[in-house]
């Protein structure tokens, strides 16, 4: 299904749902929306990497224990990165590790985990004269490709196998004998099967046991990006800290105000995603869940919300986010210290430091 298609279709559909037209929730079923099919363990073969080598550039979060797995897996893995604790960390968990430009030369397919405002640069100094027609460049998050920080030459692969998850629980699962689950997108097919090395990457993380869906990099990265600006981090992040402002400023103990407004958002997310909404509402008092409905859309109107997302989304469908965010990064990230280094003084960081010293196991 194609991004456009699928997008236009879901706005009609959405449109339809919020004046009342229809049964949207029929609708998913009929109208060919739920098109995503997941893909498992058995539509993927390890074939495509054997006797090949994969350059892993970064040994970061994602870096390192897409590594592991893929060492696990039988894959032939070296490592790509600049001299300091990622180099001296790799050696230690015995990879063999050399300098971006060495590992790109070597490489069939070189799996780019580095900061995303810095893919381009790293892209242009270290990589691209490695490069061989036939070759695979891979990322686990489409920011570089959606935005044209790397151009790539026509003549090699390009896909994405990007776990939905934080690097450390992709190895946890992986050991686990299971997985994370994962997308997958084929952004350009030079050799006619960078599926199949795609699918072939996703099983040696495990990604398959789990499951994975297929999509296209724009859509993965416009989602992501909308995700966690709006929702995961910026988003809850605020509400946290809102709350927490306004308890302590009404002259409830932070400690209180820490508990209720932070430390307790993990329970109640862990029964979301264990069961839903409905179960984490089986679980809290009637109290609290009408609560819920009945103060929700006051201190988050919907109406309003939604139209400030939507802008949100404009700035990072038309590359507006991307534009600011990289010239911030090429400047040194000023900004994001500054935000780094006030957030160190907020009064809930310091709340929450001394809450988890009070409470730790001793
Ligand atoms: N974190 C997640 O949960 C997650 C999830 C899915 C996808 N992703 C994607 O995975 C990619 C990597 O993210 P990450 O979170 O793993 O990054 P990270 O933890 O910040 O690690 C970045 C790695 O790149 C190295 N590096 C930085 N600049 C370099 C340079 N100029 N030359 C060579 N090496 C350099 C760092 O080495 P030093 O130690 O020397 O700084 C470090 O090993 C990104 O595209 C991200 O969007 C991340």
């Amino acid at each position: 299904m194609g991004y456009n298609i699928g997008k236009l279709k879901h706005r009609k559909l959405a449109v339809r749902w919020a004046s009342g037209v229809g049964n949207f929730y029929q609708d998913l079923f009929t109208e060919g929306i739920f098109t995503m099919e997941i893909i498992h363990d058995s539509a993927a073969s390890l074939d495509p990497l054997k006797g090949k080598t994969v350059a892993i550039m970064g040994f970061g979060a994602q870096g390192r224990n897409q590594a592991l797995c893929l060492r696990e897996s039988g894959v032939h893995v070296i490592i790509g990165v600049r001299q300091g604790k990622s180099f001296e960390a790799a050696k230690e968990d015995g990879f063999e590790v050399m300098s971006v430009k060495e590992a790109a030369e070597k490489a069939d397919l070189i799996q780019i985990l580095l900061p995303d405002e810095r893919h381009g640069e790293v892209y242009k100094n270290e990589i691209e004269a490695g490069l061989k027609p036939g070759n695979t460049l891979c990322c686990s998050h489409g920011f570089a490709y959606t935005f044209n920080t790397i151009v790539p030459p026509k003549d090699v692969n390009v896909i994405m196998v990007a776990p939905k998850s934080p690097g450390t629980e992709v190895y946890r699962r992986f050991m686990e004998g299971f997985g994370v689950p994962g997308l997958i997108a084929v952004h350009q097919n030079a050799t006619g099967d960078a599926r199949d090395i795609a699918l072939a990457y996703a099983k040696g993380l495990g990604l398959t046991r789990a499951g994975i869906l297929e999509c296209t990099m724009q859509q993965e990265t416009y989602e992501d990006l909308f995700g966690e600006q709006n929702v995961l981090c910026g988003g809850i992040v605020d509400l946290m800290l809102c709350g927490f402002e306004v308890l302590i400023e009404a002259g409830y103990p932070p400690e209180m105000a820490y508990f209720e407004c932070i430390h307790e958002s993990k329970l109640i997310v862990d029964l979301i995603y264990e069961g839903g909404i409905q179960k984490m509402n089986a679980v809290i008092s009637n109290t609290a869940e009408w609560g819920e409905y009945s103060n929700g859309p006051f201190i988050l109107p919907h109406e309003q919300m939604k139209a400030l997302m939507r802008e949100s989304l404009r700035r990072v469908e038309s590359g507006e986010f991307a534009k600011k965010w990289l010239a911030e990064a090429a400047a040194g990230a000023p900004n994001l210290n500054a935000k780094r280094a006030a957030l160190a003084e907020h009064p809930a960081e310091i709340t929450g430091a001394r809450i988890r010293s009070m409470f730790e196991k001793k």
